[in-house]
């Protein structure tokens, strides 16, 4: 197997230069591993006999790896808050104005298992305020509010937020609503499509108006994760992260050939932690902070997610009859499988698709083109486990349902499937 070079997300390195869509495999590094360490910038050459090709296909880590990167990926914060609090001010928001049902309505989610038994008790009876910002507050003190971290100081007597951050949860995690409608346990890696993380956002008094109308204007279970770095507006669903396993392409455009590229973007990029991410494909150079909290933390980090496997979907949830017939309008009149082929139903490790090949473009609201604003500009054919868990779907959320996914296929590919065909391609499509 040729073995190429492993960054952990320094896309500088090993990504295939500008207008070239992909490495010939094995064209590089057949028997040298290279560990880029990180923006400390050194680079550790390992001769090694390696089995894999790609950081995605390694064997499952150690349990101790993954419990670390769960830590990361659940309550990380890579020091954020330079970002969210020092810049943005929502430690001074939060507790002036979102309450707990504010932010339940916003999406974010409350972990039942942080809740101590007075709390839940609390809850139950009524006599924890949830119409009170103060609750909020005391619910971060607990660290029970699953994606941001506060810091609660005594100031004056009074238990008050000085600072708060955002983790990789935030948008990755959900909960499973067995507390209450949106207070559950953890499900990390299934998108939060019901989070605004625009509306929160533009809680900040820092930001103009006309950014305010932006961020806004996405909606919940949608965000821009370029907005900010080239000013143009096209919201994107946010992804599950499960089921990576074995995926070389990383994002809807594969701009990555690992989970960690990845990571490293979003954390420093986005999120606004201390480090920096480049990448002359989308010529962003960034760097926040005089430290480096990120790199060291993406090695456990993506392997926590690689560990992460796409839900099956729930007994009962799919006609098993009609889905057997349309696994087979899937391969035959469908033409899916043309694209979604193999155990994660992609040829991304193979290829990426050009614009024309995907029915989800024009963007809606004659937004331009994700796919021009990303490193491939190109599309991935997206894997397709666990595809009843995170509707709505393409990378834009232009399609509301399974069903309107197969009857776009259907147009805009002009397959001339009846009705039926339809109908069980739909059933096959949630029993993936
Ligand atoms: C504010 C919301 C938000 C936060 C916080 C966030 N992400 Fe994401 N994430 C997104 C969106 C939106 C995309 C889709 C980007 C694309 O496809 O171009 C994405 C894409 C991804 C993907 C690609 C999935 C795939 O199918 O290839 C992974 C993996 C991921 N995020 C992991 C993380 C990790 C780890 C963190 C923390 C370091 C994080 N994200 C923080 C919104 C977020
Ligand atoms: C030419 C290659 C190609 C063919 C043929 C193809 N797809 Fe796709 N598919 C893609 C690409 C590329 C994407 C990602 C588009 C995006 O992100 O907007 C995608 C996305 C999807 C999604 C959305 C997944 C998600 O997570 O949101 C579904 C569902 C899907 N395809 C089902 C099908 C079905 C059913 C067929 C057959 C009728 C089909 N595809 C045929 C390339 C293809």
């Amino acid at each position: 197997m040729p073995c190429r070079a492993r960054n952990y997300g320094h896309a500088a390195i090993i990504q295939p230069p500008h207008g070239q869509s992909s490495w010939r495999r094995g064209a590089t590094m057949n028997t040298i591993q290279a560990i880029w360490t990180g923006s400390a910038g050194m680079m550790i050459l390992l001769a090694s006999g390696c089995n894999s090709n790609n950081a995605n296909d390694e064997a499952p880590a150690d349990p101790a790896t993954i419990e670390q990167g769960k830590q990361i990926f659940r309550f990380d914060t890579f020091g954020d808050e330079r970002q969210w609090s020092d810049t943005w001010r929502l430690h001074e928001v939060i507790p002036a104005a979102v309450d707990p049902v504010t932010a339940l309505a916003v999406g974010l989610k409350v972990d039942a298992e942080a809740l101590p038994a007075a709390v839940v008790k609390g809850i139950q009876d009524g006599s924890v305020d949830l119409k009170s910002p103060a609750t909020t507050v005391a619910l971060l003190k607990l660290n029970a509010v699953v994606g941001l971290v506060g810091k609660v100081e005594t100031v004056s007597g009074k238990d008050t937020l000085t600072r708060v951050g955002v983790t990789c949860a935030l948008c990755h995690s959900t909960v499973d609503n067995s507390f209450a409608p949106g207070i559950g346990k953890r499900l990390d890696g299934w998108a939060n499509r019901d989070l605004n993380p625009g509306a929160i956002i533009a809680l900040s008094p820092a930001l103009s108006d006309a950014v305010k109308v932006v961020y806004n204007s996405w909606g919940k279970g949608k965000y821009d994760p370029r907005f900010n770095l080239d000013g143009k507006n096209g919201p994107q669903a946010i992804p599950p992260a499960y089921g990576l396993k074995g995926i070389h392409r990383i994002t809807s455009t594969g701009d990555g050939d690992d989970v960690a590229y990845w990571n490293r973007y979003v954390a420093v990029t986005q999120m606004g932690g201390q480090g920096s991410f480049s990448d002359s494909r989308l010529g962003v150079s960034v760097t926040y902070g005089t430290l480096d909290l990120v790199s060291a933390k993406l090695p456990a980090l993506q392997a926590y997610q690689l560990s992460l496997e796409a839900p099956a979907p729930p007994p009962g949830s799919f006609d098993v009859a009609a889905a057997s017939r349309g696994k087979l309008v899937f391969s035959s009149r469908g033409q899916c499988i043309s694209c979604h082929s193999g155990a994660q139903f992609t040829d991304a490790n193979m290829r990426l698709h050009p614009v024309s090949d995907v029915v989800s473009e024009p963007e809606p609201g004659g937004a331009p083109s994700y796919a021009s604003r990303s490193a491939t500009k190109m599309y991935r054919t997206a894997p397709l486990r666990g595809l009843w868990q995170h509707a709505p779907y393409f990378h834009n959320g232009s399609a509301a349902t399974l069903g309107d996914v197969v009857t776009t296929y259907n147009t805009r590919k002009a397959l001339g499937l009846s009705a039926a065909e339809i109908a069980d391609l739909t059933e096959y499509l949630k029993s993936i």
